[in-house]
């Protein structure tokens, strides 16, 4: 039963590693929520887990339907249902690699559903939405650190999925200007929930830099392949901004609540980052100081379409949405290892 004064958001992939965390910022703000998720990449424990860290009372405010966006009956017979204020959408596939050797499944999760998400929106009159947007659009950015305003490109099917979506979103908003669509380009989400029970758990081998190091680190992978030692960055590894998975998921609320005060947001993006670099050899140390444990690495060439620093500029969002990233890495390593130890094999255990 969700409550009826509480606004209601409708989170779309909100069992994943970002949607959950999210859901979990979201009950505790006085929202009520709806997840619809297909489990391509998740599974049901981990709304489970969420029912568990909010705890029974905030529980009543969570709705879950098992559905897929690039079926339009299964959104239909949620919005027939619930009248939603606004859509929070993360739902869509995101490993760069498996795009490159998959565009067309690509195209079809995050096209295809997010098109239809808009169609049945605007069929009930629901035109509110953050979309889950990512620092991909900025390509291999000319300089550093990535402003709002810069030059867009993508180098690989995902990235051009999430830029597609972006553009479609503007034309969108453009066309029909009662719509208020907010970009959130996310840099590296990392970490956990403090409570350890919530995390990221990819399936198959991780294509992340953290995920990999959590699995080295709990024995289910031997070492780490680190890919690209003569970068020419300040100890010859690749930089990137990496955040908070909670920071990521306060950024969502602040964006929400703009969305809600500001009628004439229109359609904007805002960069989720800290505006901090760290290289792939202090993330290594980092969590080995955060483990204790010793993280093997081996040395390999480049990956193709790799950039060697990018980081965010992180003014507009601090001004905009009065939102600023709170935690370091040593907190990000902290958490993280924190949900590995206590989950070793994720949320389905060792199988
Ligand atoms: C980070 C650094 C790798 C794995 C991608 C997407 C982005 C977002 C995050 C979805 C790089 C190095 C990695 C490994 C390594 N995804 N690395 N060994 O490529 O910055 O961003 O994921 O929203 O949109 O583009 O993240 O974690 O894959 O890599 O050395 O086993 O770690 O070369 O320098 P990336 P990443």
């Amino acid at each position: 039963m969700v409550s009826s004064s509480s606004q209601k958001i409708l989170v779309t992939g909100g069992a994943g590693f970002i949607g959950t965390h999210t859901v979990v910022q979201l009950l505790k703000g006085g929202f009520s929520v709806s997840i619809i998720d297909n489990f391509d990449n998740s599974v049901m424990e981990a709304v489970d887990r969420v029912r568990e860290v909010v705890g029974p009372h905030l529980s009543q405010n969570l709705e879950f339907t098992q559905g897929d966006l690039r079926n339009r009956d299964d959104l239909e017979k949620l919005f027939s249902k619930t009248t939603f204020d606004a859509v929070i959408h993360f739902a869509g596939l995101k490993a760069v690699a498996e795009s490159v050797a998959k565009p067309r499944r690509y195209f079809d999760f995050n096209l295809v559903g997010t098109i239809n998400l808009y169609e049945v929106m605007a069929k009930y009159n629901c035109k509110k939405m953050v979309f889950s947007s990512s620092a991909t659009v900025y390509g291999q950015p000319e300089k550093i650190p990535c402003e709002e305003d810069f030059k867009l490109q993508a180098m690989n099917p995902y990235g051009r999925t999430k830029l597609f979506l972006e553009e479609i979103a503007r034309d969108i908003q453009k066309a029909e200007p009662e719509w208020r669509i907010v970009l959130l380009r996310y840099f590296n989400p990392v970490g956990a929930h403090e409570s350890g029970k919530l995390g990221e758990d990819p399936k198959g081998i991780p294509n992340n830099l953290m995920p990999y190091i959590q699995q080295v680190a709990v024995g289910r992978l031997p070492e780490l392949n680190v890919y690209g030692y003569d970068y020419p960055t300040r100890d010859g590894s690749a930089i990137r901004d990496y955040i908070h998975v909670m920071d990521l998921a306060d950024g969502h609320i602040a964006a929400l609540r703009k969305l809600f005060t500001m009628e004439n947001i229109g359609c904007t993006a805002y960069n989720l980052g800290t505006g901090r670099g760290t290289s792939v050899f202090e993330m290594v140390a980092a969590f080995e100081k955060a483990s204790g444990k010793n993280i093997p690495i081996k040395l390999c060439p480049k990956r193709p379409g790799d950039a060697t620093e990018v980081y965010a500029s992180t003014e507009k969002a601090e001004k905009e949405l009065g939102w600023k990233a709170k935690y370091g890495v040593e907190e990000m390593c902290r958490d993280q290892w924190n949900w590995a130890k206590n989950n070793p094999w994720g949320y389905a255990g060792k199988p």
